[in-house]
């Protein structure tokens, strides 16, 4: 089967390090750079995140630091989940590998420009690299065969009653790439919240005994004690990794394509993934947002992912 060839934009996170960890070997994915942003936490330690998972993961991708700050907004980040590093609850070897010398923006106006083929831009992070890109260089939307990006809800959000917090950390960047024409499949809190890391899926994981395996267990008892802290809940939602289970198997995902618009007004619902389901306006669909998912499909996914370590 042809490698499709994609770019993962992401603020780790503990989600986001578990979409590396799919993403970061499957024969069917072929993936090109890593590009952070703020979010989870400060761009100093989202990078230094994704740095830690690809050296510890032993990949060998290029991982390429954005722009610290939202277009508009400032900074703010989701300690309660992610804790003071970002990704706390695993201790990893000293550090001794560096960021790629392209910042994020340069890498995909590069790596999409001069590609022959298109290329797949997953983020699970908020938008800012990839709307800055499009604005910098609009030649880029032409090879993008599809943004697929966790974010958004058409139902609640998460930070707000109206948005969830990818989208709501940089509104005006989500706004510049679903105006921009590409291919876009919306991930958002309506599937991902279909899929926790209960206990029971823990002691699934746990025996598979390789690294990446290691690395899930640790992870997810901290992002679960949080989630509960916060939400109230048993199991957190594994939110970004749904973007690449969706590149590896498309079956997991029931999507509807409907026209969206983000909320760039500054009232409540500012940051809304306004998803028209039920055709309203009678708009030009943009948007294939995911309405369904099959969770035990899901964590195969994932259990075949940390096998492969
Ligand atoms: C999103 O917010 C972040 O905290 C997670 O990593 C995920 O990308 C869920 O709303
Ligand atoms: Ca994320």
């Amino acid at each position: 089967m042809k490698q499709r060839k994609i770019i993962l934009d992401c603020d780790p996170g503990h989600d986001d390090a578990i979409a590396i960890v799919l993403a970061g070997n499957h024969p069917n994915l072929e993936l090109l750079g890593i590009t952070v942003e703020s979010g989870n936490q400060t761009l100093e330690k989202t990078g230094r995140n994704a740095l830690h998972l690809v050296q510890y993961l032993k990949l060998n991708v290029p991982v390429c630091k954005g722009v610290p700050y939202p277009i508009i907004r400032e900074v703010e980040v989701c300690d309660a989940i992610h804790g003071e590093s970002g990704l706390d609850g695993f201790d990893f070897p000293q550090l001794e590998i560096n960021y790629d010398q392209r910042p994020a923006i340069d890498f995909l106006i590069q790596t999409l420009t001069q590609s022959e083929e298109p290329i797949t831009v997953v983020t699970t992070g908020p938008m800012t690299n990839l709307a800055l890109a499009m604005r910098t260089n609009p030649k880029i939307i032409e090879n993008i065969e599809e943004v697929v990006l966790m974010g958004g809800s058409f139902t609640n959000g998460n930070v707000s009653p109206a948005a969830e917090f990818n989208i709501l950390c940089d509104p005006e960047a989500a706004y510049i790439v679903f105006t921009s024409g590409c291919k876009i499949t919306m991930v958002g809190l309506d599937v991902t919240r279909n899929v926790l890391v209960y206990p029971e899926i823990i002691q699934r994981m746990e025996p598979i005994q390789t690294i990446a395996s290691e690395l899930f267990v640790k992870l997810m008892n901290v992002f679960n004690e949080n989630q509960k802290k916060v939400f109230g809940w048993e199991g957190a939602p594994l939110h970004d990794p749904v973007t690449i289970a969706y590149l590896i198997d498309q079956t997991i995902l029931t999507t509807k394509y409907v026209h969206t618009e983000i909320d760039i007004s500054h009232g409540p619902s500012y940051g809304r993934t306004n998803c028209d389901l039920p055709n309203y306006l009678h708009l030009e669909p943009n948007t294939y947002v995911a309405t369904g998912i099959d969770v035990e499909k899901f964590w195969q996914i994932i259990e075949a992912g940390l096998k492969r370590y």
